[in-house]
């Protein structure tokens, strides 16, 4: 894997954190400094058998989404596991549920990469909008052949009405964005609607009780919610039948959020004009007709990928790891609950 110690070497004394890749930024440092690290910290992908073969006994896990870690993982450690830390803000790709059972914390790097993926849902709001993909691929392969007035025609953005499902952190920087571009924001938020001071200067922000009224008041709506088993195909082929004609939809979230087949359809058919994905159902696959559709901008899940943000998350991550290991105060907890009770089971 690498040439690191493997977990059958001798011990060093100090905890054991196993990475499952290569990580910018500081991160490394800061662990080589303060644990024993073991693991994959090549810039290539660790298959399950792996992960599996590579984590017997260690302290801590500091993975990637793209890592699965369940129950089997777990197992696989052992009871010396006293860490999961996430190099991300959503953690679908973690049995929370089974970590808590075993007494393992769960931590996460929300905060650093909100205005990152802020900016990215917009780049995908505007370009979507905008039919920027196409416009592109066309003038690459030698079709503009000049303008006339039916040419290319997107939407606008400007003067549009926002809607923001799920105004988290992320959700709010999304709206904030909107002031710029005169555009109303309606918004859900399952704790209910922000106080009123919450909304810049000249933003002007409502709150849905219901996603359905939403759907049906927006030209461009924006999801982010995180991916839970009640969020699941949020957004079906019913809620997409209740958005407007013509109307935008872009995910920066998760993909399972929404059904991406009868997205396919909708996008077909309509009601919907466009959609900007940078998350997947079934990432890295695509739902049959999604890459063939035109009027889709299509992103390799890169919200936060950025070198500043990713160095961030990065650094965020080592020290939700190290503090948990050292039984200091962890920064970012998902599961709290853990923290105080005996580690391992
Ligand atoms: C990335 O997808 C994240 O959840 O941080």
């Amino acid at each position: 894997m690498t040439d690191l110690p493997s977990p059958t070497q001798p011990r060093s004394g100090r905890p054991r954190v196993f990475v499952t890749r290569y990580l910018p930024g500081p991160a490394l440092s800061m662990l080589r400094a303060a644990v024993e690290l073991v693991g994959n910290v090549e810039d290539r992908s660790l298959s399950r058998e792996e992960l599996l073969a590579g984590v017997p006994g260690v302290d801590g896990l500091l993975c990637i989404p793209a890592d699965r870690i369940d129950a089997e993982v777990m197992d696989a450690v052992g009871p010396s596991l006293r860490v999961v830390s996430n190099y991300a803000v959503g953690y679908d790709n973690i049995d929370v549920p089974a970590a808590t059972a075993r007494g393992i914390l769960v931590t996460n790097t929300p905060g650093v990469l909100t205005e990152t993926t802020a900016d990215l849902a917009w780049t995908l709001i505007l370009g979507a909008s905008r039919r920027v993909s196409e416009g592109d691929a066309l003038v690459r392969r030698g079709d503009f052949h000049g303008i006339y007035p039916t040419y290319m025609l997107g939407r606008d953005v400007h003067g549009k009405t926002l809607g923001i499902v799920g105004m988290g952190r992320i959700g709010a920087a999304a709206a904030r964005r909107a002031v710029g571009f005169d555009m109303p924001v309606l918004y859900t938020r399952r704790s209910g609607p922000l106080p009123a001071d919450s909304a810049p200067a000249g933003a002007s922000w409502r709150w849905c009780a219901e996603l359905d009224e939403l759907l049906a008041a927006s030209d461009i709506v924006s999801v982010h919610v995180p991916l839970a088993p009640e969020t699941r195909h949020l957004i079906g082929a019913r809620e997409l039948g209740l958005m407007r004609p013509g109307s935008v939809l872009v995910n920066t979230a998760r993909g399972a959020v929404v059904d991406e087949s009868a997205l396919v359809q909708a996008l077909r058919r309509g009601p919907l004009g466009a959609a900007g994905l940078d998350v997947y159902e079934h990432e890295p696959r695509l739902a049959e007709g999604l890459a063939e559709l035109p009027n889709t901008l299509l992103l390799p899940h890169v919200g936060s990928a950025t070198v500043e943000t990713r160095g961030s998350m990065a650094e965020l991550a080592a020290r939700n790891a190290i503090a948990a290991l050292r039984g200091e105060p962890v920064p970012h907890p998902v599961n709290p609950d853990v923290l105080g009770r005996p580690a391992g089971r």
